[in-house]
C-alpha cells in the first residue's frame, strides 16, 4: 500500500481535527471534503435533497378518501390485486377499526395503539418498495436506451424516501418483534421481485396499482385519526410526535401531537395516490407533470397569466 493511500485511510478513520497540517497537505485534494461553513440543524434540513414542503392546517384537514373507478381491464387487475393484498395485510396485522362497523365481534377486538403501529410499520415497509423499483428501472432504462427520462425518476425516488420516513417515524414509537421483522423480510422479497417484473411488463398497471394502494392508505390513516378523535387511543392523546418527524414535516410548535403527525402522513399518502393515478394515465415518454421543472414552469405561467390579467384591467 502506498504512503498516500495509508494516510488517506487513516484520515477516514479519525477526526480531521486530529490530523496535523503537514499530513493534510499531503492528502490528495479530491479526498478532502469542503469545510461546512454553517452546521445548524435548520440549515442542514434546508440542504436536504428532499426537504418536505410545509403543510398548512387547511391542507391536511382538506384531505379526503377517494376512489378512482376501475374502467379498463388493466384498472380491474390493479384494483383486484390491491384488494387481495389488503385482505392479507388485515389478516397479518389483526386489523379491526372501531369506525367502519358496529359489528359486536369486531368491537370486542378493537385496534389499540400497538396494533395501529404494527399495521403502520408493515404498511410502510411495503409502501417504500414501488417508488424505488420504478425509479430504479426508469433510471436503468434511461442509461440503457441513452435517452432522457422526462422527469419521472426524481418524483418516484422522492416517494420511496417519503415512505421510508413514515416507517422510520413509527419505528421511533415501537420496537418491531422478530416475527414482524421476518414478515417484512418475506414480504419485501416477494413484493420487490413481483413488482419489478410487473413494472417491466406494464408500468401503467403498476402505477394504477400504487394509486389504489394509496387509496387504501388514506382510508387506513383516516380511520386511525377517527379512532384518535373518538378517544379510543388514550396513550396517544398527550404524546408528542418523534423529533425526527417534527424536523422532517417542519411541524409548527403548536401542532406536534400524534394527531398532527397522522394528518401529515395521510396528506402524503393522498399525494402519492394522486401522483400515481396520474402517472398511470400517461405514456412512458410523457413529461412528468409533478417534476420540479414542471412545477416551476406551471408557477411561472400562472404568474405570467396573473400579470397579463392585471395589465389588461
Ligand atoms: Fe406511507
Ligand atoms: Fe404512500
Amino acid at each position: 500500500m502506498s504512503k498516500v493511500m495509508r494516510q488517506s485511510l487513516s484520515f477516514t478513520r479519525c477526526n480531521s481535527n486530529s490530523i496535523s497540517r503537514n499530513t493534510m497537505s499531503r492528502i490528495p485534494t479530491f479526498l478532502v471534503l469542503p469545510q461546512r461553513q454553517h452546521s445548524t440543524s435548520t440549515q442542514l434540513a434546508k440542504k436536504s435533497s428532499w426537504t418536505h414542503p410545509i403543510y398548512t392546517q387547511q391542507q391536511v384537514l382538506a384531505v379526503q378518501t377517494a376512489h378512482r373507478k376501475a374502467s379498463s381491464w388493466q384498472d380491474k387487475v390493479a384494483l383486484s390485486t390491491v384488494r387481495v393484498l389488503r385482505w392479507g395485510m388485515d389478516f397479518v396485522t389483526g386489523y379491526n377499526s372501531y369506525s367502519p362497523t358496529s359489528n359486536f365481534e369486531l368491537k370486542a377486538r378493537p385496534m389499540t395503539e400497538q396494533k395501529w403501529i404494527t399495521r403502520f410499520i408493515f404498511l410502510e415497509s411495503v409502501a417504500g418498495v414501488p417508488g424505488m423499483v420504478a425509479g430504479m428501472l426508469r433510471h436503468l432504462k434511461s442509461i440503457r436506451m441513452m435517452r432522457r427520462d422526462y422527469g419521472w425518476i426524481e418524483t418516484l425516488l422522492e416517494e420511496a424516501y417519503n415512505e421510508r420516513m413514515h416507517l422510520l417515524t413509527f419505528l421511533k414509537l415501537a420496537e418491531p418483534s422478530w416475527t414482524m421483522r421476518f414478515m417484512v423480510l418475506g414480504a419485501q422479497c416477494v413484493f420487490f421481485s413481483g413488482f419489478s417484473l410487473a413494472y417491466l411488463i406494464s408500468p401503467q398497471i403498476c402505477h394504477r396499482f400504487v394509486g389504489y394502494l394509496e387509496e387504501e392508505a388514506v382510508i387506513t390513516y383516516s380511520k386511525a385519526i377517527k379512532d384518535f378523535d373518538d378517544g379510543h387511543l388514550p396513550l396517544w392523546q398527550n404524546l408528542e410526535a418523534p423529533k425526527m418527524a417534527i424536523k422532517y414535516w417542519q411541524m409548527p410548535e403548536n401542532n406536534r401531537c400524534m394527531r398532527s403527525l397522522l394528518l401529515c402522513i395521510r396528506a402524503d399518502e393522498a399525494n402519492h395516490r394522486d401522483v400515481n393515478h396520474t402517472l398511470g394515465n400517461l405514456n412512458q415518454t410523457d413529461p412528468n407533470p409533478f417534476s420540479a421543472k414542471s412545477k416551476i414552469q406551471n408557477a411561472l405561467s400562472q404568474l405570467q397569466e396573473s400579470d397579463r390579467g392585471r395589465s389588461g384591467r
